[in-house]
């Protein structure tokens, strides 16, 4: 599967932005936080579990596993000051510990958790094999461990393909950054080859898809002017009168229905795996 180079990897990745949890939330979490109840249904866990989750962001999916599931405890962990702090002051939960961490390396011991979960992080995480070996690495025999990443391939997240579109007819360059060049191996095949290389068998992979609609126009476009994020980070990039032409182009083109609202889906794929 063709993948960029490394150093073409790190310049389209370059408006990877997550610092900010109030604009991330805008943007991204609250698609996210539809997303993981429907992916805790699916991994199905007993209560009662020790959880970590890696990549917290602002804690969508740490908030879903302390209401749904009954853990017994988690460990939530992101590189993100920012966003440990956002979600530490929005899940205020005694079972629930945030901290500052790295997917590639975590400092849990081995063996020492019953479900890992991950949600829309192993793309972004420069080395994800080493990253799915860790989450392995601490799970105990039998344990679980869970992810899911968007169909950036399958054009699956239709709001952020509408605002690429719109920015590669304006900027030729703006095509090398859209995430479904950069991270083809978001695709059911691409996904388990991944599993399996980080030593995880018997895996499953299912599609979660959940609407994303926003209000009017402003709704649509003020995340993207906030800055957290691939598409937004290039948004903010912009020369102030290149900005107004791509809000321009998106206000005419987007799909309004009669009350003003634009109606869109976002698919994720789920993947889960049991260690022997
Ligand atoms: C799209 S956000 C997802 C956040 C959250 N899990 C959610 O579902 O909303 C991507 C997250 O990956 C985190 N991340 C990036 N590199 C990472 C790494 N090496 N280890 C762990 N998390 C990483 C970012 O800080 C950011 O919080």
């Amino acid at each position: 599967m063709a993948e960029s180079s490394g150093g073409d990897a790190v310049q389209a990745g370059r408006h990877d932005a997550w610092q900010a949890g109030d604009s991330y939330e805008a943007y991204m979490g609250r698609w996210s936080r539809q997303v993981a109840p429907n992916f805790l249904d699916w991994l199905d866990a007993p209560d009662g579990l020790d959880w970590l989750e890696v990549g917290c962001g602002t804690g969508a999916l740490s908030a879903a596993i302390l209401e749904r599931c009954a853990p017994a405890s988690l460990v939530a962990i992101d590189p993100s000051e920012g966003f440990v702090a956002k979600a530490r002051a929005g899940v205020a939960d005694a079972r629930a510990t945030f901290q500052v961490g790295d997917a590639q390396a975590l400092t849990l011991a081995t063996a020492s958790r019953d479900a890992v979960v991950s949600a829309l992080v192993l793309n972004f995480v420069p080395d994800r094999q080493k990253a799915l070996a860790e989450m392995r690495r601490v799970v105990r025999p039998g344990g679980r461990v869970a992810f899911y990443v968007w169909d950036y391939p399958g054009r699956g997240v239709q709001f952020m393909r509408a605002f690429w579109d719109a920015a590669a007819a304006l900027d030729p360059t703006a095509g090398d950054l859209t995430e479904d060049r950069r991270f083809p191996f978001c695709t059911p095949d691409g996904l388990t080859a991944l599993a399996a290389s980080a030593g995880l068998g018997a895996v499953e992979v299912m599609a979660i898809e959940v609407p994303t609609v926003f209000r009017d126009f402003d709704d649509f476009w003020r995340p993207f002017t906030l800055g957290a994020g691939p598409a937004p980070g290039y948004c903010t990039s912009l020369a102030p009168d290149a900005r107004e032409r791509l809000k321009e182009a998106l206000q005419a083109s987007l799909p309004y229905q009669a009350d003003g609202r634009i109606a869109f889906n976002a698919k994720a794929w789920a993947v889960k795996a049991t260690v022997g």
